[in-house]
């Protein structure tokens, strides 16, 4: 029997990347799967191509987070696993920091991520798994990442309490932070297509193993999580980042 059989698992963020990733991952061991996103039609392709329910989204409305509840609700009436992946992110210089950005990456990464949790609660099972997606920009200082830090930081911190909280009904609740992975993510930073080379080699560069993670490598850490041969582990940050945070004195 694999580690999901008969288990329900729901991935915010689905159509690509790590949550795509993820959600391909929980299939293969056995669960159902509902993903989302906000593109109807990557949704639907990539519903199809796992084999999961794929249901539009967008994590930074709170009516949408209410209607995904309700249709999960009906579909399986149960969660055991929730993996809120959908995220942001727009490198700005602090003094060019808009309005509408800092609303835009605060709503989607931290307060929808908040009220997804929130408003998810009562179809989790005791014993449910839930992870929080973050990135190792939660402990850095990097430039131009004002916003796009703190709104990761604050889920590292929503982590420690909510696991606390959530204890009684035997909920885990644990984060994971990512370095650098490749996916659709830096083609969204608005570079070219050098720029965006450039960038990849750079942080390759600044990598100590000297590469770039894969989406793979995140679902494996999340799965790890979300089943039970992580029972006893709830509270926790789980840096996975090729060794980037560890030395930034000498390279
Ligand atoms: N790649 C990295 O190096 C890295 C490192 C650290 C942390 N992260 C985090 O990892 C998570 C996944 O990113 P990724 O790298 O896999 O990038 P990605 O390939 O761009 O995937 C992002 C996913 O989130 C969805 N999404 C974005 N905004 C949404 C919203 N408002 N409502 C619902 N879905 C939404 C996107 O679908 P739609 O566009 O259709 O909505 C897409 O499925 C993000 O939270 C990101 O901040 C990534």
């Amino acid at each position: 029997m694999s580690r999901f059989t008969n288990k329900i698992a729901v991935v915010t963020g689905g159509n690509s990347g790590i949550g795509y990733a993820t959600a391909r991952a929980f299939v293969e061991e056995g669960a159902k799967v509902v993903i989302t996103g906000r593109n109807k039609e990557a949704v639907k392709k990539a519903a199809a191509e796992i084999k999961a329910v794929g249901i539009t989204s967008d994590q930074g409305s709170l009516d949408d987070i209410d209607q995904l509840v309700a249709e999960v609700k009906s579909l399986y009436g149960k969660v055991d696993a929730l993996f809120i992946n959908a995220g942001v992110g727009a490198f700005v210089p602090f003094d060019a920091v808009t309005e509408d950005q800092f609303d835009n990456m605060m709503d989607i990464n931290f307060k929808g991520a908040f009220f997804t949790l929130q408003k998810f609660l009562p179809l989790l099972n005791e014993g449910a798994s839930v992870t929080f997606l973050s990135s190792v920009n939660a402990y850095t200082g990097m430039p131009n990442t004002s916003v796009y830090g703190p709104s990761k930081a604050a889920m590292n911190s929503l982590t420690r309490t909510l696991a606390y909280e959530l204890a009684p009904r035997k909920i885990r609740v644990n984060v994971v932070c990512p370095g650098p992975i490749k996916t659709s993510i830096f083609g969204k930073l608005g570079l070219s297509e050098e720029g965006l080379q450039q960038l990849t080699g750079a942080m390759e560069q600044r990598v100590p193993l000297k590469r770039i993670g894969t989406a793979e490598e995140v679902a494996k850490l999340v799965t790890f999580l979300s089943s039970d041969d992580a029972a006893f582990i709830t509270g926790s940050e789980y840096v996975i980042d090729g060794g980037v945070n560890l030395n930034p004195i000498f390279s």
